[in-house]
């Protein structure tokens, strides 16, 4: 059984579809994060499973139960999810203890129950010392971990979160994201997270669905939409490459100055005409002396640019054939500019991308 199924599911403003035609279902226990540049749609998409926006078209559905369609819904406070939002809006005047009880208090659970409860979820989340402060005696992670155990402690069935860290500077980010990951282990709640932070995204899912100008571009895990990503907006967005095209001839595909055997690359399928491919900057590496290869690909060509980064070398490689290519290395292979090197290919690191469906 899916514990969340969206089918469909659109928002129009006007004439345009800010959601158009959402699939996405989610296992009970899954974590499943909506990762995609601001405005593509990833808030209308959450506050429609929260309940706060009715769908164009296109269903809600948890537990085989139907949510949400054009003609009925069901309101957000009998839908048994908790949402966090970016401004993490805990109440400034109660107590840590009164904020993080306060959904039991609501829910009417008798008074012993709500202090076991309340002081059980203060312990996980780390607050047990904190418990009678106030919200402007926290530190941002701490009132972040509040914001998390009032959203936890009612055992939700579906836990919502918007963008939940986006306040806090990168240290803390890292920490926090750390922190709702355990949380997420010890508790299994089914869990859809909202980011525009692509390394948020990897690190914190079980699998992430790309979005792009309202439509899910790839839904899958993270080492998959890496990897393997299926459109060019997916691989441009999930850290950075380079994209080249070929057309297939026979049982090679002809890239510009290069070619490669098909069953040798990173993806399989090819039509015939040209294709667009994606080629990580990791993919390849850069030699000041002509390396002895036998399979791979190796290019003659020139340094055109370079950028020390302190953990990599960044460069741009000039093939004769006029193509460009960004290239990483490490620090320890420092290239002049211009001087002569030969860039080596990994050949299944190279996968076709299609255009985006929202761009069709
Ligand atoms: N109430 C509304 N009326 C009209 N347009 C809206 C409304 N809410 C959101 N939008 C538009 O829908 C698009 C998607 O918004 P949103 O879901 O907030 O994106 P994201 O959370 O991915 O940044 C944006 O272009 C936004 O301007
Ligand atoms: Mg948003």
């Amino acid at each position: 059984m899916q514990k969340l199924n969206l089918k469909g599911l659109t928002k129009r403003y006007a004439s345009t579809a800010v959601v158009d035609h959402i699939d996405l279902a989610l296992q009970e226990g899954e974590f499943v994060s909506l990762l995609g540049p601001s405005g593509c749609g990833k808030t209308t998409t959450l506050r429609m499973i929260a309940g706060f926006i009715d769908p164009s078209e296109g269903t809600i559905e948890m537990n085989d139960r139907l949510l949400s369609s054009p003609a009925a819904s069901v309101p957000p406070e009998r839908r048994n999810m908790s949402m966090i939002f970016q401004s993490y809006a805990i109440w400034p005047n109660m107590t840590v203890f009164e904020n993080v009880a306060f959904g039991l208090r609501a829910r009417r659970r008798p008074r012993d129950e709500i202090v076991r409860r309340t002081n059980e979820m203060l312990s996980i989340v780390r607050l047990d010392q904190l418990s009678d402060r106030y919200p402007n005696e926290l530190s941002g992670g701490q009132q972040q971990r509040v914001a998390l155990a009032r959203a936890i402690v009612v055992k939700p069935e579906v836990l919502l979160l918007d963008e939940p860290l986006s306040n806090l500077d990168a240290n803390l980010r890292e920490e926090m994201r750390g922190e709702i990951r355990r949380l997420h282990d010890e508790f299994r709640m089914t869990t859809v997270y909202v980011t525009h932070d692509q390394s948020e995204a990897m690190a914190i899912s079980d699998r992430i669905a790309v979005m792009n100008k309202g439509k899910v571009d790839q839904l899958d895990v993270p080492v998959n939409i890496y990897r393997t990503p299926k459109t060019r907006f997916v691989a441009g967005f999930i850290g950075r490459t380079n994209f080249i095209e070929g057309r297939p001839n026979g049982d090679v595909v002809d890239f510009t100055g290069f070619n490669v055997a098909k069953s040798s690359l990173g993806t399989t399928g090819i039509p015939a005409g040209v294709s667009t491919f994606s080629v990580r900057p990791q993919s390849m590496e850069v030699f000041a002396a002509q390396p002895a290869e036998a399979t791979r690909p190796v290019i003659p060509g020139k340094i055109a640019n370079r950028t020390f980064l302190g953990e990599t070398w960044d460069y741009t490689f000039a093939a004769e054939s006029g193509l460009r290519l960004r290239v990483v290395s490490s620090p320890a292979n420092a290239l002049e500019m211009h001087q002569p090197v030969w860039l080596r290919i990994d050949p299944s690191q190279i996968v076709r991308v299609e255009d985006s469906p929202a761009n069709a």
